[in-house]
């Protein structure tokens, strides 16, 4: 069985970083989401690795390379333009040959061993198996409507959901989805929709099972979800974390501090759970539970909490920040000379909120 991640899509919903960045390496837990995914992979055995990329396509095989640091082998495939999920499936059919696999869209976290799912998709004999996870607002989302372990219908987007169970970003595949794929068109926002392809499955009478997720799932798709994969992910991540920098005698860390070689930390307090990168110095200031600030940061003389701080970031008597996410090699700091106004230098699409 192969894996295939996707990877591309326009990330309109995370901009401005997304026009910097792609949003599967932005940072969670200073850990860029898609390399959970790949990780997540792994460990279910899937060695052969497909990622699905768009214009993000250089940036992404930069950071994962041909996969030797996980064992496994990427292959970059090219989608020239996001025309669905369907679609990504579609444009990597060279590489998935003839061969079962696994997707896993690149932006979601889940809390759960994919080994279960494969293995069950194995001893079923399925031609199709999707994770479900019951949701607060189905109409936001794919919804499968079941007989038992079997699905029977799913629908984008329901305007009247028969049911709470929503499709999280985990599919299992046998070859028969690239014939249904090849019978649908595109969607009213001209897509290639996954849904569509497995319902004519469905209506084929093919075997579609689904799989319950037991643990977590987060999808990363806007901000506030940022902060909440970066609070779920830190509350979860392995213990005992590393405290690999150095902290002076006038700091006091609590709970699960995690601190990057080459990292100072001086007359401060850090209440955990917080991840500190590499060559960070943290000094005069409040750091508090689920943060995590980017390697080549410098705090100072200001309190941070529940906030995702990309690498090379400078923060200085910038007074007292919670819930924001800041991206990589942001200035900010306080002023103590009149005129006593905000200076702000913000690019597209940016979100202030001011006290
Ligand atoms: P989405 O989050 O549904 O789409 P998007 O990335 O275009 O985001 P937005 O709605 O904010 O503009 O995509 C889920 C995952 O699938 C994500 O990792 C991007 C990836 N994807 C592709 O690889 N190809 C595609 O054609 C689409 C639509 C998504």
């Amino acid at each position: 069985m192969k894996g295939l991640i996707l990877s591309g899509g326009r990330g309109t919903r995370l901009r401005p970083f997304t026009y910097a960045c792609a949003k599967q390496l932005i940072p969670v837990a200073n850990k860029p989401i898609l390399f959970y995914g790949i990780e997540a992979l792994r460990k279910a055995g899937l060695t052969e690795i497909g990622i699905v990329t768009g214009n993000n396509r250089e940036e992404i095989v930069t950071a994962v390379g041909e996969g030797e640091r996980w064992g496994v082998r990427i292959t970059a495939i090219h989608q020239a333009e996001p025309r669905g999920l369907a679609h990504a499936v579609q444009v990597a059919r060279p590489f998935l040959g003839e061969d079962g696999f696994l997707m896993y869209l690149g932006d979601n976290l889940i809390g759960d061993d994919l080994s279960g799912m494969v293995e069950r998709f194995n001893a079923k004999n399925a031609d199709a198996m999707v994770m479900l996870a019951e949701v607060q607002e189905p109409e936001r989302f794919g919804i499968a409507e079941m007989d038992g372990e079997r699905v029977v219908r799913v629908v984008e987007k329901p305007r009247q959901p028969r049911s709470n169970l929503a499709l999280v970003g985990v599919y299992l595949f046998n070859p028969l989805i690239h014939e249904a794929i090849n019978e649908i068109t595109p969607s009213w926002r001209n897509e290639l929709e996954i849904t569509d392809a497995i319902q004519v499955l469905v209506a084929r009478g093919a075997r579609v099972e689904a799989y319950r997720l037991t643990g977590w799932w987060k999808d990363t798709g806007r901000v506030d979800d940022l902060l909440e994969a970066n609070r779920v992910m830190l509350d979860w991540w392995p213990k005992p974390v590393t405290l690999a920098g150095e902290v002076d005698a006038n700091s006091q860390l609590e709970g699960d501090v995690e601190l990057g070689p080459g990292s100072l930390v001086a007359g401060s307090i850090i209440r955990g759970p917080v991840a500190i990168g590499a060559d960070c110095r943290v000094a005069r200031s409040y750091i508090g539970p689920y943060t995590s600030i980017g390697a080549g940061s410098a705090v100072e003389n200001t309190e941070l909490e529940h906030s995702i701080v990309m690498e090379g970031c400078s923060l200085r008597s910038a007074g007292r920040i919670t819930d924001s996410v800041i991206g990589k090699n942001t200035t900010v700091t306080g002023v103590k000379s009149r005129p006593q106004a905000h200076r702000l230098l913000l690019g597209h699409d940016s979100f202030l909120v001011i006290s």
